[in-house]
């Protein structure tokens, strides 16, 4: 163990610094009930951010995964603002069409975004796997669809037989009215908040103890979406120098839903005006100095008959995640333990009872999970860099 740490931070000491933040700027007001129209966001600094199609695994449907692994990667604008209080993001993305959750149709999907916090961020290297936590490192997920407002008076959520607007014997006054009713009771449904330490384990709060505000408005083939939430809580303390957040989109249009996303990494945000956020930000920039050419040699070599890639197809799908969009997602430092450490951080394999002959881990006799990846601990360290700085290129371009 102790052998792993040392080459980690080895690893990380012979690396180059490239620095890709988001400012968060300190606003003396208040930041409740603000939405993307508010003019605090004049203040804001955006920062592009790039979020890549999620193409760890396949879900049990061609149509939905074709359309997903034609994604290219997606810039998405975001600005931040805190106060003494909370924490606002305001993101804007493009999107050819506007797809809202109805409950008309069930095969209709919604756009919408989340952000991700982790519990825990004090040490860079072991942050939580991006997609929905992992063992001892949770995240907190808040997750906002584009919906219609329902009034569910008779809690049949069938609003639009109760009032027919063009033949109504309501007038103009009775339906303002109603219309006010429905935003008062309407039916939130997809705004929530998510505990979870890896896929399986995720836990809807469904009491007050989290709070979190987020609106979406659409135009000109863009979503705007605010999002709000408090600085600190009972899950969270975001009250630091700087802190990490990741983002994703989905799009209805393409069938997205659950994994079928786009993705960023852990972006570190730096609250401006608070101190020690700068080596927060420094260790979270560091990227891999290595031989990206000698890494897809050595990759090719030892990992292609369980990993694919785009232009590597040839590891058995159901094997182990494919990687064609791992250098857009994950850390340096991810990448890294993955390979030195397999069992450290395991990936679920959504499709483990349906393939029982590729498990992505067993469990050993305290129930642990273990990777069925062997840990390469043994491969020199400049081999290590050399592939995790391969694997950093492994990503779709971004979409002009
Ligand atoms: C015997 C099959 C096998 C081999 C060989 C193998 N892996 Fe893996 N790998 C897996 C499995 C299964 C997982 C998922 C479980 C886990 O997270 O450890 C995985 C996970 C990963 C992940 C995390 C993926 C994600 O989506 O987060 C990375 C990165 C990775 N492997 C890189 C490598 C590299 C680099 C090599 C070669 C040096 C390699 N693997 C060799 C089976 C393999």
């Amino acid at each position: 163990m102790k052998k792993l740490t040392s080459l980690i931070i080895a690893g990380a000491l012979s690396s180059a610094v490239a620095s890709n933040y988001i400012m968060a700027i300190k606003y003396s007001g208040n930041l409740d009930g603000i939405d993307s129209n508010s003019p605090v966001w004049k203040m804001a600094n955006f920062t592009d951010i790039e979020l890549y199609p999620q193409t760890t695994i396949k879900l049990n449907d061609k149509k939905a995964n074709a359309l997903n692994s034609a994604n290219l990667a997606k810039k998405v604008k975001i600005g931040a603002i805190y106060n003494n209080k909370n924490i606002a993001f305001k993101v804007v993305w493009a999107d050819a069409s506007k797809n809202v959750y109805s409950n008309d149709s069930t095969n209709s999907y919604a756009d919408g975004f989340a952000l991700q916090f982790p519990q825990n961020f004090s040490d860079t290297n072991k942050l939580p796997y991006i997609g929905m936590g992992s063992k001892d490192r949770a995240v907190i997920v808040h997750l906002q669809k584009a919906y219609k407002s329902l009034c569910e008076p008779n809690g049949n959520g069938d609003i639009a037989h109760q009032v027919n607007r063009d033949n109504s014997p309501y007038f103009e006054d009775e339906l303002k009215k109603f219309d006010k009713q429905v935003v008062e009771l309407g039916n939130v449904a997809y705004q929530r908040s998510f505990i979870s330490q890896g896929f399986r384990s995720m836990t809807q709060i469904k009491d007050d103890s989290i709070n979190f505000k987020a609106s979406m408005t659409f135009s000109n083939n863009k979503w705007e979406g605010t999002f709000t939430r408090p600085l600190t809580d009972s899950y969270l303390n975001l009250d630091k120098g700087a802190i990490p957040v990741a983002f994703a989109v989905w799009d209805g249009e393409k069938m997205g839903r659950d994994g079928l996303k786009q993705l960023s990494t852990w972006i570190p945000v730096k609250l401006i005006g608070k101190s020690g956020g700068e080596k927060f930000v420094e260790k979270m920039s560091i990227k891999s100095s290595g031989d990206a050419t000698n890494g897809k040699k050595l990759v090719t070599e030892n990992c292609t008959a369980c990993h694919s890639f785009k232009g590597n197809d040839n590891g058995m799908p159901y094997m182990a995640p494919n990687l064609s969009n791992i250098g857009g997602y994950s850390t340096t430092a991810y990448l890294r333990e993955s390979i030195l450490n397999p069992s450290a951080v395991v990936v679920p394999g959504y499709n483990r009872n349906a393939h029982k002959n590729y498990a992505w881990y067993n469990l050993d006799e305290k129930g642990e999970r273990i990777s069925a990846m062997p840990p390469y601990d043994w491969m020199d360290e400049k081999s290590v860099n050399d592939m995790v700085s391969f694997l950093e290129t492994l990503k779709e371009e971004v979409k002009k």
